[in-house]
């Protein structure tokens, strides 16, 4: 079979690396990919979100299953434009339909599906420029922190938590008359401020059935002590040690269920990924938020640990027979440690010449994420660079094994977490 994987970071290397392993994998292209995916499969210079260009190469190259990595061609509607093209209906697309994929497109979508489907979630209201005043009175409702979200697509900066209410009316104003976010903060979502410790979970569904993958938390902020701005994601651990099987059960029966219910009362076209960001409270789960998408850098410890053929998981998916395929979990932990460019998030260099990446991938597996290819020289392309995953018996040893192999890379600038999972 030949495949087409759309996207360019460590998500898609992880996802690349574990079909490619596939005996039902003959060819995989990834669109644009990077040099890790370069290393394994045919990378295509094309821009995911330009639909007709990837008609063309999935036309022209007999391409058989297209996997989707990142949310927004899910979000543009790349399942309809696939399903409504002639040349292209019969081939199967993995991700959620357009309105599918409103779940991570928007807030306000995804909270109205979960309030109707009984899945517990913070309470929250949503507000335009034209109730601006009743927003600022249902602010006056909550206690501090105040939890304010763009409803769109906002690159992972749409959320803004803030202790004063003074600033955050001011900071409703800016996303609401001000266009904070640009179109995706016409609407924003106020919901109430929940306390504990966060984790994701993740679900493959063909619209009928479904299966739970590893569980697996990420970290979120670039400085220790989970400080400073919010990043795409700094290091990843799978399983989650806190989650225990009572609590699983609890998530499974609570949030999977009715979420692949409500999508099937809703006549919601879904095959595909679901991401459910999550919160403990005490000793029950709340959803926090809904991704179409893999994580990342949570798939760089999830497909590790995926011992069963994700191309026939993919096919099953696509033939709505995921309820004969049965998933297999490797017992030991896996966690990632990103490596990133001095500045990220904020401004960074690119270019910088990557060393020791061989080395490394010895007793670790080195998922790129921002790389490219010069001259056979591997140089930093991005915000997070590299994603150094390690198995160990436990978190522990595996994150250890990860600091280990880290010692052997090195770029001008380079910057990483040294205390990930120290809150577990
Ligand atoms: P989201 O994009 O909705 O995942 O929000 C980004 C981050 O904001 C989450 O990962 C949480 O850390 C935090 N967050 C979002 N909603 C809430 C909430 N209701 N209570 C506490 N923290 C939240
Ligand atoms: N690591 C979080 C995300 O992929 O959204």
């Amino acid at each position: 079979m030949k495949i087409l994987l759309l996207g360019s970071g460590g998500r898609e290397h992880a996802m690349a690396w574990k079909m490619v392993q596939s005996e039902k994998c003959n060819q995989l292209f990834v669109a644009p990919g990077n040099a890790g995916t370069e290393q394994i499969a045919k990378n295509v210079s094309i821009n995911p979100n330009d639909f007709d260009a990837v008609k063309n190469l999935v036309v022209t190259e007999n391409i058989n299953l297209v996997v989707v990595g990142p949310e927004d061609p899910l979000v543009n509607g790349i399942y309809d434009f696939f399903k409504n093209d002639a040349e292209l209906a019969h081939i199967p697309v993995i991700g959620p339909s357009k309105k599918g994929a409103q779940l991570e497109g928007s807030k306000e979508f995804a909270k109205q599906f979960l309030v109707k489907n009984n899945i517990p979630t913070a309470r929250y209201e949503s507000f335009t420029a034209e109730n601006l005043e009743k927003g600022y009175a249902f602010l006056e409702t909550l206690h501090p922190p105040y939890v304010l979200k763009a409803d769109g697509l906002a690159a992972g900066k749409g959320v803004l938590i803030l202790n004063d209410l003074a600033n955050a009316k001011d900071e409703l104003k800016n996303m609401l008359v001000d266009a904070k976010f640009g179109a995706a903060s016409t609407k924003v979502v106020i919901e109430a401020f929940l306390s504990g410790i966060e984790l994701s979970c993740f679900v493959l569904t063909d619209g009928k059935s479904y299966k739970i993958l590893p569980t697996a938390k990420d970290y979120k902020r670039i400085g220790e002590g989970d400080t400073g701005l919010n990043t795409g994601g700094m290091g990843a651990v799978s399983p989650v040690p806190f989650a225990t099987p009572e609590f699983l059960e609890k998530i499974e029966e609570r949030i999977v269920k009715p979420t692949i219910q409500g999508l099937q009362n809703d006549n919601i076209e879904y095959k595909g990924f679901i991401f459910i960001g999550l919160i403990k409270v005490g000793e029950d789960p709340f959803v926090i938020e809904y991704n179409v998408r893999m994580g990342d850098p949570e798939t760089e410890v999830v497909m590790p640990r995926l011992k069963t053929d994700l191309v026939e998981i993919f096919e099953a998916i696509a033939k709505q027979e995921l309820d004969k395929i049965s998933i297999e979990i490797d017992e030991r932990a896996a966690t990632t440690i990103m490596m990133v460019s001095g500045g990220y998030p904020e401004d960074y260099e690119k270019g910088k010449e990557i060393s020791g990446l061989v080395e490394a991938n010895t007793d670790s597996i080195v998922f790129h994420a921002g790389t490219k290819l010069e001259n056979n020289k591997v140089l930093t392309n991005g915000g997070r660079v590299l994603a150094v995953t390690s198995y160990g018996k436990t978190y522990q040893e595996a994150i250890a094994q990860s600091y280990n192999s880290i010692n052997k890379i090195s770029f001008d600038k380079m910057y990483y977490r040294k205390d990930i999972g120290f809150d577990l």
